[in-house]
């Protein structure tokens, strides 16, 4: 559901990942659509283990899928019914959460970012000039070239592990929850950098956190998932300002609030989320719901399309101003 008028960079259609465990089968994504154009910030938000980290492996070519459909740029890449490891995506690119894990500590910044490309044959003065050049970019002078990830601040091995990921110019960079091992101040620079470079090169990005001011401040389009389905999208302002499905507006609503004159329509969201291998019949999210009724418990949702761009699975979506589905509880 991206603009009509607007190419894909990045389709995903019918996505399942089933990993098989000694309990159970996880279904950790259960039919995932979407799309991002060349330029935009698509959001990924939901709850620890919905399947965010999952979808980002399987974009980046890091781990298999049982079905469905990766186009990247005109490029499809299918399910694979066995388990065959593909090569790594070289048109996306992957920042991860914490640089300290993903930064090789042996490694000189020089090597970390001049890696990707010494691999497509940049050697010598050529990698160096471009190393400098990737390292300006990402707001750090020529000195960092010779430093050891330990003797930079977690701000500085952000900014590496975004230089490494753009040396190769990706169309597409996945963001996995980027800034959420940063304290709130280096946070913000790295958004507005990450703004900066969005706007010099048209890059796109998948951007992967729980926190919902980031969303707001960096992104187009914000897909909320709950156990391996996406449960709504649309424009970030639509969706934040009048929510259609209860798990959105409970999200919304387990934000702090500072200014005391704004009161809560509701209270935050009870309970956990379901385990994944004991799946609740009907909408997965009915048991925390206030607003289920027998239908929600009997059958699952499908995607309801509200004009081009929003989407939604529930039986009984909110409307604009309102703090319940019109629904009477059963
Ligand atoms: N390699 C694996 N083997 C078995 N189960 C897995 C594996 N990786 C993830 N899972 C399970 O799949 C589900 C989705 O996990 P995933 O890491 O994608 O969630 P997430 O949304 O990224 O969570 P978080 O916000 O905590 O990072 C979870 O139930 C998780 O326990
Ligand atoms: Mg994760």
């Amino acid at each position: 559901m991206s603009p009509a008028s607007t190419p894909s960079l990045l389709s995903v259609a019918g996505l399942r990942k089933v990993y098989t465990t000694r309990h159970g089968d996880i279904k950790a994504l259960d039919g995932v659509s979407f799309d991002i154009a060349p330029g935009e910030t698509l959001a990924l938000v939901g709850e620890s283990g919905c399947g965010k980290s999952t979808l980002a492996s399987a974009l980046l070519g890091l781990a298999s899928f049982d079905t469905g459909t990766i186009t990247i740029d005109g490029n499809a890449t299918t399910a694979h019914s066995r388990w065959t490891k593909m090569p790594p995506r070289r048109d996306v690119g992957v920042v991860f959460q914490n640089p300290q894990s993903s930064l090789d500590p042996k490694m000189k910044v020089r090597s970390i970012i001049g890696e990707p490309l010494q691999t497509i044959g940049v050697r010598g003065d050529a990698l160096t000039e471009r190393v400098t050049e990737l390292l300006n970019q990402v707001g750090l002078g020529p000195e960092f070239v010779r430093r050891y990830p330990h003797q930079l601040s977690g701000g500085q091995q952000q900014r590496v592990a975004i230089a490494r990921a753009l040396a190769r110019e990706p169309r597409m960079l996945i963001l996995d929850e980027p800034t959420a091992a940063l304290d709130v101040s280096v946070q913000a620079q790295i958004l507005k950098l990450l703004k900066a470079l969005q706007a010099k090169s048209n890059v796109s990005y998948l951007f992967i956190t729980h926190d919902l001011g980031v969303v707001d401040y960096l992104a187009h389009r914000v897909a909320v998932m709950y156990l391996g389905r996406i449960v709504e999208t649309g424009p970030v302002s639509d969706v934040f300002t009048d929510p259609r499905h209860p798990y959105t507006r409970a999200l919304l609503d387990a934000v702090p609030v500072i200014d005391p004159s704004r009161r809560r329509q509701q209270a935050p969201l009870d309970g956990e989320v379901p385990s994944p291998i004991n799946r609740p019949s009907g909408c997965s999210f009915s048991p925390r719901c206030r607003w289920a009724t027998s239908v929600c418990r009997a059958s699952e949702p499908q995607i309801f399309e509200e004009g081009q761009q929003r989407g939604y699975l529930c039986f009984h979506p909110m409307s604009r101003g309102e703090s319940g589905s019109s629904a009477e509880s059963s």
